[in-house]
């Protein structure tokens, strides 16, 4: 017994421990989205669930049968299912004894199978999750040999991109013994590294289980989360980050299709909305808005050539009929008449990766004032995202009667804290 107190995401483990059939699933949420993520877990998942949020993740019970609905998710990442949790009285100054503590757990009541099962299910693993010792020698031999030959190019390419975490359990034979690999995360003062704790389960795991390391073409990653005096072991679900998933050709401020969706539902959009977003780069927020959002009307342009370009040939990769319309244009003066949008959804001009501060101060405001006159009266609403909150503050304080700020969020982007302004467009009609 420890005398810490139970964080939330302990009392919630606890929860699913008591049930035969209930899970813990968690998952990674851009920093400063988190409610978004939690709205949309209630919607697609189930109005009644009890949501845990944390900065940059959220964890809720799940049966498995309700698993589908966690991967519809567009506002989350990755996706990992919490097996263990638990709490240890750490010395804090003598290393050793806390990771011996931390061995002996591991060693004497760590028991994984529940969430192994629930794993396999749920990633569609094929192979042996308990292997017999003289099948994991045999392969361990194998591996060995294997290591200490090239690796074919195609294989590394995936891994060293960083695209692809491991291999997808799916593609799995009956044959294979489960390969993997255990990495830490670790918040707090310890006396001890993250590096230690990942060789101390992960050696405790293959005595236990006679599972086969392999740092990078692994099925199974072990994440072991230590906050402070708490660790929870998680197995990582998702091999491929979500936030990926619409773009083939990049750009150099290429926005994530996560941070894409929780703006588009940051403006409530509606069936027979149109939505425009008249930056749009590479078409990140237009091709999110028509695979999220299929019943509205999508608009998109830029005016740099390259960027129309890309837009181009990204939604042309999609797969699914788009109602997506592609301009070049400026924002200065957009070839649409008054009062005739219902949302705009924009990644701005930073003015550190593309534009300039200086450019931002008179672009934004005629770039705010040209949305008062598109935007229709009364009901249209504005997403903007940008890392210049002096030039779009200026901005907005010229056109303070022709936009009310709903709301403002900070959002991490890559490290950049930038901001995220909710507008709602007055009554008050547009006078140039
Ligand atoms: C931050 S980037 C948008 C990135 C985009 N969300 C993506 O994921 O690829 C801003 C875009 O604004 C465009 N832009 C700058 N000034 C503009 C103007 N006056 N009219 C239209 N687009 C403009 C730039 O060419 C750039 O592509």
């Amino acid at each position: 017994m420890t005398d810490i107190n139970e964080s939330d995401l302990y009392k919630l483990f606890k929860k699913s421990e008591e049930a035969e059939s209930v899970y813990t699933i968690g998952t990674t949420v851009d920093t400063g989205l988190e409610w978004q993520a939690v709205d949309e877990c209630k919607e697609k998942v189930d109005t009644t669930l009890h949501v845990v949020k944390e900065r940059g993740k959220i964890y809720f019970n799940i049966r498995l049968d309700q698993f589908s609905k966690v991967k519809e998710m567009r506002s989350i990442d990755n996706i990992f299912l919490v097996s263990d949790v638990r709490q240890f009285n750490f010395s804090e100054d003598d290393g050793e004894t806390d990771l011996t503590l931390l061995k002996n757990a591991i060693e004497k009541d760590l028991r994984l199978e529940k969430g192994l099962e629930a794993w396999k299910a749920m990633t569609g693993f094929r192979g042996k999750l308990y292997p017999k010792q003289e099948e994991f020698k045999d392969a361990d031999k194998l591996l060995k040999a294997e290591k200490n030959q090239p690796p074919e190019d195609a294989v590394v390419g995936d891994v060293r991109k960083g695209r692809k975490r491991g291999r997808d359990p799916s593609l799995s034979s009956e044959e294979d013994i489960l390969k993997y690999r255990v990495t830490c995360e670790r918040t707090g003062s310890h006396a001890f590294e993250s590096g230690q704790v990942a060789r101390v389960i992960g050696g405790e795991l293959q005595d236990k289980y006679f599972w086969l390391v392999d740092l990078t073409m692994y099925h199974l990653e072990v994440i072991c989360n230590l906050v402070q005096n708490e660790l929870a072991t998680c197995l990582r679900i998702t091999h491929e980050s979500k936030h990926r998933r619409n773009i083939i050709h990049f750009g150099p401020t290429t926005l994530r299709a996560t941070v894409c969706y929780s703006l588009l539902r940051l403006a409530n959009p509606k069936p027979g909305d149109i939505i425009i977003d008249p930056m749009c780069g590479g078409g990140s927020i237009p091709i999110e808005a028509a695979i999220a959002f299929p019943d509205t009307y999508v608009l998109c342009g830029d005016n740099h050539e390259k960027a129309v370009a890309r837009t181009k040939l990204n939604i042309d990769a999609q797969s699914i009929n788009h109602k997506t319309e592609l301009i070049t244009w400026s924002v200065a003066k957009l070839p649409l008449k008054d009062s005739y949008v219902d949302i705009v959804v924009t990644d701005m001009p930073f003015g550190k990766r593309s534009g300039s501060m200086t450019d931002n101060r008179v672009l934004y405001k005629r770039y705010i004032t040209e949305l008062a006159r598109v935007a229709k009266l009364g009901t249209g609403r504005l997403v903007l995202l940008t890392y210049d909150r002096r030039s779009i503050q200026m901005a907005l304080q010229s056109a303070s009667n022709l936009f009310k700020v709903i709301k403002m969020l900070g959002v991490n982007m890559g490290g950049l804290h930038t901001a995220v302004y909710v507008l709602k467009r007055t009554k008050l009609p547009y006078n140039p």
